[in-house]
């Protein structure tokens, strides 16, 4: 089969590779219909996350058809059956999982010992994203194998289209999730750092959560003009200063939620500081560029929640822990426990209240996905989300 597979810092290509096969009784086949491209994606095409090796195939955002099914999987699923498959691998019987902490399962990554050792505990298997959590291939592919099948699925209404529900897997109920944690009051003013697709559903979540004001910041003129067309007002930090502008939009307040739907990639317009953190990550004495974080903590009002929703991968450096102490905030954060979501998302999508495929800018054959990459990454084109689609022919 075709798929993309990684090779390397900004290398990867589509190759041709062994169909899988069910390996375990509670696996099952699925023939990819569509996947996209997550924001997720570029840390690894940007060589930040460790634990990739040339040939593992990528891709967490992905659904389609059930082609088999193992004995295991026990009436669960069956062939046939039309799939969206969650980031998160997840065995749906240990105690995280009946709590509903999903993206934090106790039995899906095969390579426990590696995660204890870099995070002090495992979290959960996920595709495509390095052996650190459990090196499973990916979905930018014709075919997936999904290991614990019987619970690794959210079943999709014939009704919908792949447009309207591929989300459900990963930028959806991460957005969703975001705001949810923000414990939403009808007075609240919400800021939201990055305006890509997560972004975009976190807007359109606070919105819906029934947020006074939705505050989206942004240096990209197309993703500042989505924003602002869910009702969020816009800042670019490119043009203004973040920090008068808020205080402006709250009566020197400041807000009472921000949600960090950037991450580990954050731009500064603070040279000195986007300076120091780019020479201490090529030095390799700082993990991620911490910048959103920073600006969060110093600018959240006094007893507000950060949500961070952005991936952070290892250690962070000139963190304000003293302001987000004495100011008692609280910190919320986490890889998205994706099922635990499904059905009220699948609910507002059907009636119709946010319809997710607003945000895909670019669809393309899987076998262009290694010029879709660069084009995502350089948001050349005014791209903001790429879908791949398996059975479409290249132009
Ligand atoms: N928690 C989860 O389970 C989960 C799931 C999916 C994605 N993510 C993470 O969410 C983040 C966003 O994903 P995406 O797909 O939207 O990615 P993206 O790369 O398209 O979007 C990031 C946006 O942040 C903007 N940005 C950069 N620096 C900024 C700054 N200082 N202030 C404001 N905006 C800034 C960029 O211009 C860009 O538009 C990534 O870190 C991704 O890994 C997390
Ligand atoms: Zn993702
Ligand atoms: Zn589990």
């Amino acid at each position: 089969m075709k798929a993309l597979v990684w090779h390397g810092k900004e290398d990867i290509r589509c190759d041709s590779v062994s169909d899988p096969e069910i390996e375990h009784p509670r696996d099952a086949i699925v023939k990819v219909t569509s996947c996209a491209i997550c924001g997720s994606d570029l840390h690894l095409f940007h060589n930040f996350i460790p634990a990739m090796l040339p040939g593992d195939i990528v891709g967490h955002e992905m659904m389609g058809e059930v082609v088999e099914v193992g004995s295991g999987v026990n009436g669960h699923l069956k062939k046939g059956d039309r799939i969206v498959v969650p980031f998160t691998i997840i065995c749906g019987e240990c105690d995280q999982c009946k709590r509903g902490n999903f993206s934090v399962c106790e039995t899906t990554n095969r390579n426990k010992k590696m995660a204890d050792k870099v995070f002090g505990h495992t979290t959960a298997g996920l595709f495509g994203y390095t052996h650190l959590t459990g090196g499973y291939p990916g979905g930018q592919a014709e075919y997936l194998r999904v290991p614990y099948a019987d619970a690794t699925h959210i079943k999709v209404p014939e009704s919908l289209t792949d447009e309207q529900v591929l989300f459900l897997g990963d930028i959806f109920p991460t957005g969703w999730q975001a705001a949810v944690q923000c414990d939403i009051e009808p007075t609240d003013t919400v800021a939201i750092w990055g305006c890509g697709p997560v972004g975009q559903m976190a807007i359109r979540s606070a919105v819906l959560l029934g947020a006074k004001q939705v505050i989206a910041i942004d240096f990209l003129p197309e993703r500042l003009s989505m924003a602002a067309a869910a009702g969020a007002i816009t800042i670019n930090p490119g043009e203004e200063s973040v920090k008068d502008r808020l205080n402006e939009l709250t009566d020197n307040m400041g807000p009472d939620k921000c949600i960090d739907a950037v991450g580990m990639e954050s731009h500064s317009q603070i040279l000195p500081e986007h300076m120091y953190d780019r020479t201490k990550q090529s030095l390799m004495m700082e993990t991620d560029r911490p910048h959103v974080l920073r600006e969060m903590m110093l600018m959240c009002r006094p007893g507000g929640v950060l949500a961070v929703a952005g991936v952070y991968g290892g250690v962070l450096d000139k963190i304000p822990f003293g302001a987000l102490m004495n100011k008692g905030l609280t910190l919320r954060t986490g890889q998205t426990h994706v099922n635990r979501w499904t059905d009220e998302l699948i609910e507002l999508i059907d009636e119709g209240a946010l319809d997710p495929s607003f945000v895909i800018t670019h669809t393309e054959p899987l076998s262009n996905g290694p010029q879709m990459y660069p084009t995502f990454e350089s948001r050349k084109d005014n791209c903001i989300k790429v879908m791949l689609k398996p059975e479409m022919e290249a132009a």
